[in-house]
């Protein structure tokens, strides 16, 4: 879990509202090669339950908040996001869960790699074997 870290983004405050940005070779540690986003979860819903063999992930809540449980294998951790000027560095092979979505949540996702199936683990079983 040592390289699982959250990740302050600038942040410049202006009395015309709040901006922030994300440089994928200054701010994140993996080149941006999809973002995709999450949004519309129903109340009581989660989203992820699997792991990645190689893409990296960025995950921001743009609005609202909701939690991310992670697991590398041995251990498992819960982080709670709700602003938009940080997000969740998550490498590879970590097991994860998105839940506790608010209403309107909008959850923002880097990744490192083109969307492929074959790049999943969606088995918890099959994880836990996997990282050993
Ligand atoms: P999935 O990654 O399982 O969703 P989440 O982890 O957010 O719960 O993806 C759900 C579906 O969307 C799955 O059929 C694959 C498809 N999908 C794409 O086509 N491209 C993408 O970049 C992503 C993330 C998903």
């Amino acid at each position: 879990m040592d390289k699982i870290r959250i990740i302050n983004l600038p942040k410049i405050e202006d009395d015309r509202g709040n901006l922030s940005f994300i440089e994928e070779d200054n701010h994140i540690p993996f080149k941006i090669n999809r973002v995709y986003w999450i949004y519309d979860v129903p109340g009581g819903e989660y989203r992820g339950s699997h792991a990645f063999k190689e893409s990296e992930e960025f995950i921001v809540a743009l609005s609202g908040s909701f939690d991310i449980v992670l697991h590398d294998g041995k251990e498992e951790k819960r982080f709670s996001l709700n602003r938009s000027y940080y997000g969740l560095y998550v490498s590879k092979l970590h097991f994860r869960r998105l839940e506790n979505f608010s209403t309107n949540t909008l959850a923002l996702i880097l990744a490192s790699t083109p969307y492929n199936e074959n790049d999943y683990i969606r088995d918890f079983d099959e994880f836990l074997t996997f990282v050993k």
